[in-house]
């Protein structure tokens, strides 16, 4: 982990209040890249158009974060984002503006200075899972699929990979994830696509080997009582709020099984089997 100058290449909304951000870390930057073509002809233009082997280059694994910080005098506090998709130089943010530091990270504009630090904490352990797997998304939790389910995707050891969603009502994301899984199921609490309810409502975990799962604390503890039922493996990536993203500040503890775990550093993907949700089970 380290911090670095990066330039934004690309900021813009995808779904109301819904924003992707691609970054470059500055030494390299000197504009939009002109990407090589693929096989198929398309000309990788955008910064999720990367090549199949390009992430085997990137030290950022799936699941893992970055602290991002802009010009901004205010907030002061960098804020935490997680990896939408990462290639090379270019880390790519799926993110929601919902404060001061992801509005001011909204209002980036292409060629605008990021001073970005990671990649932190814990990610997927990727080449440890095997089989047929479910990536369960709440909401914006559906963020670091995209570069899990490439990754995924490349594994010799996955014999299916289900991506299962659930919005409030606009969807987003599942455009930048089709092509990596299997199959995608839907749900939304307004009943506008897919399955009318919630995430919890359309996931069965008996069929599956392995549930890595992405949302607000009640899915992913939803999510941990349905998996522990079925006797499914399951990972939960736990959101956290975060002052310095370092383990430095103790502001993003958590409690498990092992104590108390800085989700910054120990995280933010857990064994769902560890966390205990509520401070119960
Ligand atoms: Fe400071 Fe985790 S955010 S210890």
């Amino acid at each position: 982990m380290k911090s670095d100058l990066y330039v934004a290449l690309e900021n813009r909304q995808i779904a109301p209040g819904i924003m992707r951000l691609s970054i470059q870390r500055s030494e390299a930057t000197g504009g939009m890249r002109e990407l090589p073509e693929r096989e198929i002809g398309i000309k990788r233009k955008t910064p999720l158009n990367f090549e199949a082997e390009d992430w085997a280059y990137s030290p950022v694994e799936p699941g893992q974060f970055f602290m991002l910080k802009t010009r901004a005098v205010e907030p002061l506090l960098p804020r935490p984002l997680s990896v939408h998709e990462a290639s090379g130089d270019v880390v790519v943010f799926l993110y929601q503006t919902r404060g001061a530091g992801t509005k001011a990270i909204a209002a980036l504009e292409t060629g605008d200075p990021v001073l970005a630090t990671g990649p932190c904490g814990r990610g997927f352990p990727v080449d440890d899972i095997t089989g047929r797997v479910a990536l369960i998304a709440g909401g914006i939790g559906i963020a670091p699929f995209r570069y899990l389910a490439r990754r995924l995707s490349k594994s010799p050891s996955i014999s299916s990979l289900v991506l299962v969603a659930g919005f409030r009502s606009m969807l987003f994301g599942l455009e930048d994830i089709a092509p990596f899984v299997t199959e995608i199921r839907v749900a939304t609490e307004d009943g506008s696509a897919g399955t009318k309810g919630f995430v919890t409502d359309i996931i069965a975990p008996a069929p599956f080997d392995a549930v890595l799962a992405c949302g607000p604390i009640p899915m992913l503890k939803a999510v941990k009582d349905s998996c522990k039922s079925a006797g499914t493996r399951c990972l939960v990536s736990v959101e956290a709020r975060m002052a310095c993203g370092i383990g430095a500040c103790l502001g993003c503890t958590i409690n498990t099984r092992s104590g108390n775990r800085r989700v910054c550093v120990d995280g933010p993907v857990f064994p769902a089997e560890e966390v205990l949700f509520d401070g119960g089970e």
